[in-house]
């Protein structure tokens, strides 16, 4: 039997919508519900427990408005929380990381770049992926404080952002890697810039479009899918933050000028 109900995707604030996009592409006619945490945004200078215990909450937000399977649409959080989350909920829960086994795939000269939050580059489930998957090969961890806030900010490509950028990728440039990990889900905004900085040679990937179809799998394997012949799905949109400096951002990201975003708080 399908099933109609929303996906619920959360995030720390508006960089989960770099997952969102691979899950709208992929299934065109499912409703999606998105909460950006915006009032606790980032989630990557927070300890591990604030951020589980935030996790937790929306979680529960989402659950009450019937999400039929949730996306931890934030490397942070699903680095520090997800096995906990799974502990405390039966509904399928889908999240990221760091696209760490790609990068040890493509990586030609063995020299692998990461650029994530402090919690996920110190986090034992990151910690976990470097044991299974990079053996081998040489990965340079670069945290990035600033990054997500200018994301947030919508600042893709102004001078202080790529500032900020040059100074991460410096490392990362000197050490000659031919390939750049995006471990956090504000990053993908700024591929372009990365790309620029890094050049046509430098491989520069994230996780967004495998987990888009991971959560494809998971409600196919369950038989959740939404009967979507006839119809386009909706998105609706919610945050702790400032709803109106929010939708702003959400909108140009989103490239919807007349979303709405709704406060709720948590
Ligand atoms: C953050 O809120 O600091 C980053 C979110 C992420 O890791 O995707």
């Amino acid at each position: 039997m399908p099933n109609p109900n929303p996906i619920g995707i959360f995030d720390s604030g508006v960089g989960g919508l770099s997952v969102l996009k691979e899950i709208r592409r992929l299934m065109p006619g499912e409703d999606l519900l998105y909460y950006a945490d915006s009032a606790h945004c980032p989630y990557g200078i927070k300890p591990p427990e604030n951020i589980r215990r935030r996790a937790s909450k929306i979680t529960q937000f989402l659950i009450s408005t019937k999400a039929k399977l949730i996306v931890a649409a934030c490397n942070t959080a699903s680095i520090a929380g997800l096995d906990d989350l799974r502990q405390q909920f039966q509904i399928p829960i889908v999240g990221m990381e760091p696209a760490i086994k790609p990068a040890a795939e493509i990586t030609r000269n063995g020299r692998v770049g990461v650029l994530a939050t402090g919690v996920t580059i110190n986090g034992e489930r990151f910690n976990s992926l470097l044991t299974r998957f990079a053996n081998g090969i040489e990965v340079i961890n670069v945290p990035c404080p600033g990054l997500v806030e200018q994301v947030e900010m919508g600042q893709l490509d102004s001078p202080e952002t790529a500032a900020l950028l040059r100074k991460f990728l410096n490392p990362l440039m000197l050490s000659g890697v031919d390939t750049v990990v995006l471990g956090c889900t504000h990053y993908p905004f700024l591929r372009p810039l990365v790309e620029s900085i890094m050049g046509p040679e430098v491989n520069v990937i994230d996780s967004g479009c495998a987990v888009a179809k991971r959560v494809y799998q998971v409600l196919q394997s369950k038989d959740l899918l939404a009967d979507t012949d006839f119809r386009s799905g909706t998105e609706t949109f919610y945050t702790s933050g400032n709803p109106d400096l929010v939708s702003q951002v959400i909108r140009h990201l989103w490239e919807r000028p007349n979303l709405t975003v709704a406060y709720i708080k948590l």
